[in-house]
C-alpha cells in the first residue's frame, strides 16, 4: 500500500529551540510514509542541531541563509513552491509572531509568507511565553487563516517547569501533515454525504430497538472526506464516538429521521456513502407511555419495514456517486453482489461483521470493494485508512 505522503514534498522548518533535535525523528517519520523531505533551519536552530545531520537524513541541501544558494537567486520562492506542505516543528514564539504579522526578514519567514501550500505549526516554548496574550493572539490569527496548529503538549520543559509548552507528539505532527497533504488533493469540489452510526427505533419513551454500530466507520469516512478537500455532511445516528470537526452534522435518532436528513442533504451532493446500520424494521405502534412490567411474557412487538435509504437515493442518483455497505456474516462478497444489483448503487463495501477485528465497534476493518465489474479484497487496516481507500475508489468511479 502506498505511503500516506508518497511522492509529496514536505518542507520541515526547524527553529531555535531545544526540541530542534526532535525534528530529526519527524523527518524520518515523514520519509517512512514516502515523503521527499527538505529542511529549512533558522540561524538559531543551527545552534541546537547541525545542518549536516539533516543533510545526512534527507540527502538534500539544508537551507539556512537567504543568500546561501548562489545557483538560486530566489531561493525562498522555489522552496515555497516546491513544498506540498510546510511544517514548522518546533515553532518558537518568534516565528509564530512573524507569521502572524507577515514579517519576512530571513529565509524561513520569507518562505512561509511565499508558500500557498498548507502549513502545519507545532509550537514549543516556555509555558509563560506560550500563555502570553501576544502568543495566544498570534496563534488565533494563524488558526483563522487556516494554519493547522498541533500542540503544544504538557510535560517537562527545558526550563524545569512541568507545564504546557512541549513540542507535541511527533506522530500527531506527522498526522497533521498527512491530513494537510490529503486536503490539497482528490476530493476538492465534491460535496459528500455520509450516513453513520445506528438508529434507535422506539418501543416506548424509554426502550428502543437498536444495533451495535459505534459510528467509527462513518465518522472515519466523514473525516477523511473533509481532509481530502470535500464539503461534508454527516448524517449521524446514535454512536459512541463524536462527530469530527469541520463537517456539517445532522444528528438523527430513528431510521425515518435518517431518511429525511439524508434525502435533504443529497439534493445538493455529488456523493453519498451509506455506512450507517439503519434498522430494517421499526415498531409499528410505539407506546407514548412507558410499558409496565405487569405481564409475564410479551409475545411480540409488531414491526414495520423501514424505507431503504440507499435503494431510494440510488434510484434517484443520476450522475452522482452512491456507495453502500454490506454488513454480512459468511459469504460477504456473494451477498454484497446481490445487494449491489438490488439497491442499484455504484459500489458496495462488504465487511464480515462476524470477525472481532472487523465490523461493529472495532478500530479496524477488513473489506471487499465490490462493483458490477470487479471484486477487490482489501487488507485488514484501521478504519481511518479504509475510509481513504474507499473514497479514492469512489471518486474514480464516475470519472
Ligand atoms: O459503526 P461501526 O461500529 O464502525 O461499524 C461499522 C459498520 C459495521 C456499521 C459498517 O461498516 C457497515 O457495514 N455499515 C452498514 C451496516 C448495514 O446496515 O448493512 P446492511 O447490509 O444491513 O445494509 C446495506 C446498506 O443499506 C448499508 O449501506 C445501509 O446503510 C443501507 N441501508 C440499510 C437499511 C435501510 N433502511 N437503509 C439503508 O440505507
Amino acid at each position: 500500500m502506498a505511503g500516506r505522503a508518497e511522492g509529496r514534498c514536505v518542507l520541515v522548518c526547524v527553529t531555535g529551540c531545544i526540541a530542534a533535535y526532535k525534528a530529526c525523528e519527524l523527518v524520518r517519520l515523514l520519509q517512512k510514509q514516502g515523503a521527499r523531505v527538505k529542511v529549512l533551519m533558522t540561524e538559531h536552530a543551527t545552534q541546537f542541531v547541525g545542518p549536516l545531520t539533516f543533510r545526512a537524513l534527507t540527502h538534500e541541501p539544508v537551507a539556512v541563509g537567504l543568500f546561501d544558494d548562489p545557483s538560486d537567486p530566489i531561493h525562498h520562492v522555489s522552496l515555497a513552491q516546491e513544498a506540498d506542505c510546510v511544517v514548522v516543528a518546533p515553532a518558537t514564539a518568534n516565528v509564530i509572531a512573524k507569521m502572524a504579522h507577515g514579517i519576512a526578514d530571513d529565509l524561513m519567514s520569507t518562505t512561509l509568507l511565499a508558500t500557498t501550500s498548507p502549513i502545519v505549526v507545532a509550537p514549543a516554548m516556555n509555558v509563560h511565553m506560550w500563555q502570553a496574550a501576544a502568543t495566544q493572539e498570534n496563534v488565533a490569527t494563524l488558526r483563522e487563516r487556516g494554519v493547522r496548529i498541533v500542540g503544544p503538549g504538557t510535560g517537562y520543559l527545558a526550563c524545569g517547569d512541568v507545564a504546557e509548552g512541549r513540542l507535541t507528539d511527533l506522530d500527531a505532527i506527522a498526522e497533521a501533515v498527512y491530513d494537510a497533504l490529503a486536503t490539497t488533493s482528490e476530493l476538492a469540489g465534491e460535496r459528500v454525504v455520509v450516513t453513520a452510526g445506528g438508529t434507535h427505533e422506539p418501543i416506548d419513551p424509554v426502550r428502543y430497538v437498536g444495533n451495535r454500530s459505534s459510528g467509527k466507520m462513518g465518522v472515519a469516512l466523514a473525516e477523511a472526506a473533509r481532509a481530502m478537500g470535500a464539503q461534508v455532511t454527516l448524517v449521524m445516528g446514535p454512536a459512541t464516538v463524536p462527530a469530527p470537526a469541520g463537517v456539517t452534522v445532522a444528528p438523527v435518532e430513528t431510521a425515518a429521521q435518517m431518511l429525511d436528513a439524508t434525502r435533504a442533504a443529497f439534493t445538493d451532493a455529488t456523493m453519498l456513502v451509506c455506512a450507517a446500520a439503519v434498522a430494517d424494521y421499526t415498531p409499528s405502534h410505539p407506546a407514548d407511555h412507558k410499558l409496565k412490567k405487569g405481564i409475564e411474557e410479551l409475545d411480540s412487538i409488531a414491526l414495520t419495514r423501514t424505507t431503504d435509504i440507499l435503494a431510494e437515493l440510488s434510484a434517484a442518483k443520476g450522475s452522482r456517486t452512491v456507495i453502500g455497505f454490506a454488513a454480512e456474516t459468511g459469504n460477504p462478497v456473494g451477498y454484497a453482489q446481490d445487494k449491489l444489483a438490488r439497491k442499484g448503487c455504484d459500489a458496495i463495501v462488504a465487511n464480515d461483521v462476524s470477525r472481532t477485528e472487523s465490523g461493529f465497534g472495532s478500530n479496524t476493518n477488513q473489506a471487499w470493494w465490490v462493483t458490477p465489474e470487479r471484486v477487490e479484497e482489501l487488507p485488514l487496516m484501521a478504519k481511518t485508512d479504509l475510509a481513504r481507500e474507499i473514497l479514492v475508489r469512489a471518486h474514480r468511479l464516475n470519472k
